[in-house]
């Protein structure tokens, strides 16, 4: 029988495939049900920063005196049961990590590093195995060629790791300028894993209402192609382990991502399309495949198609670019 286990993020997994961020990951029934499918890790639904700093009402003056708290965001936020999100969220963690073996890896989706990132010691007190951030970081300063979100990723994990030993890992969008140089800086020690590549919400709006709505909230596999590349691009050149995440739906795909160079793959919309069945069918795919090749470790395998694998990056590039364009008439 084929071994499908795992490292990541320090933590020894029996497979690679974590169910990631949603609402499917948003409570113990959920998990169970998750891990009795097979999943090796689940990432938990993300608590909101400023569901952390709101805790107390004397935060919450005081970011309303600062300007901090937008009258566009304060309608989506229950202020005067905020102090119960966070005690919820925090038993949440807590009694889904009794209730199941896998490691539990909780998640904060954030934007700065001011006033919350002590919390993370809350966090780490209910027993869970690790901490994914969720860093909401648009580049949306159009005055200043040289404007960069950044900085903020390293003071959020320089802040957490003062207060907290959890390992910490990053799911990042691809906004960034010189995408691979960034990757590269922020995935030194401490940073255990960086996730490629979180989904952004898609904007849309209704032509008759003008109203705004929310469209495609699932993804596509053609989604895949983006962190396939980066994950390829980025294997071996990394300090840290490398998580696959957005477009990835089969067996196919997942094995794509560990020959890219992966050291797990989240899966998110393929399980609300197909439900947790699926997760089945990829892991016996998987297995198949390894098989049929003769591999009886992911390791044999992994990163064997990765960019630093291959004789010449820029030209293998090149080559199957123009390969392409040719046979296109
Ligand atoms: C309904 C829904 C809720 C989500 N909630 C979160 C969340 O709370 N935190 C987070 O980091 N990502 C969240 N995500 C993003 C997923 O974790 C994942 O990164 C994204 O859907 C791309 O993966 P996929 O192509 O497998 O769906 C959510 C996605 C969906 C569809």
């Amino acid at each position: 029988m084929a071994n499908l286990s795992t490292t990541y993020m320090g933590l020894k997994l029996k497979n690679p495939i974590i169910a990631s961020s949603s609402g499917l990951t948003n409570s113990v029934k959920d998990i169970i049900a998750l891990e009795e499918k097979g999943v090796a890790a689940v990432v938990t639904k993300s608590l909101f920063e400023e569901e952390i700093i709101l805790e107390t009402e004397e935060n919450l003056n005081r970011m309303h005196a600062s300007g901090f708290v937008y009258p566009e965001t304060s309608e989506y936020f229950d202020f005067d049961r905020m102090e119960d999100t966070v005690s919820n969220y925090l038993k949440f963690l807590s009694d889904s990590k009794k209730s199941v073996k896998i490691p539990i890896i909780a998640s904060i989706n954030c934007v700065t590093s001011e006033g919350w990132t002590d919390f993370t010691k809350r966090i780490e007190d209910t027993g869970v195995d690790g901490l994914e951030l969720n860093i909401f970081s648009l580049p949306v300063n159009f005055s200043d060629a040289n404007a960069s979100n950044d900085q903020v990723y390293s003071d959020i994990i320089g802040k957490i790791t003062n207060v907290s030993k959890l390992p910490i890992s990053l799911k990042i969008g691809f906004y960034h300028t010189n995408l691979g140089y960034f990757i590269k800086h922020i995935s030194h020690s401490p940073t255990k894993a960086i996730v490629l590549f979180n989904r952004f919400y898609n904007p849309d709006f209704d032509i008759y209402t003008l109203q705004f709505t929310s469209s495609h909230v699932l993804s596509t596999p053609a989604e895949g192609a983006m962190s396939l590349r980066w994950v390829a691009v980025m294997a071996n050149r990394v300090s840290c382990d490398l998580s696959a995440s957005t477009g990835i739906h089969d067996g196919p795909a997942v094995i794509k991502q560990l020959l890219a160079g992966a050291k797990t793959v989240q899966l998110c919309s393929t399980l609300y399309r197909n439900g947790n069945n699926q997760i089945g069918l990829i892991l016996n795919e998987l297995e198949k495949w390894m098989k049929e090749n003769d591999y009886s470790t992911i390791d044999e395998f992994r990163g064997k198609m990765s960019q630093s694998k291959t004789f010449d990056p820029k030209v293998f590039e090149r080559v199957q670019f123009m390969k392409y364009m040719r046979n296109m008439d």
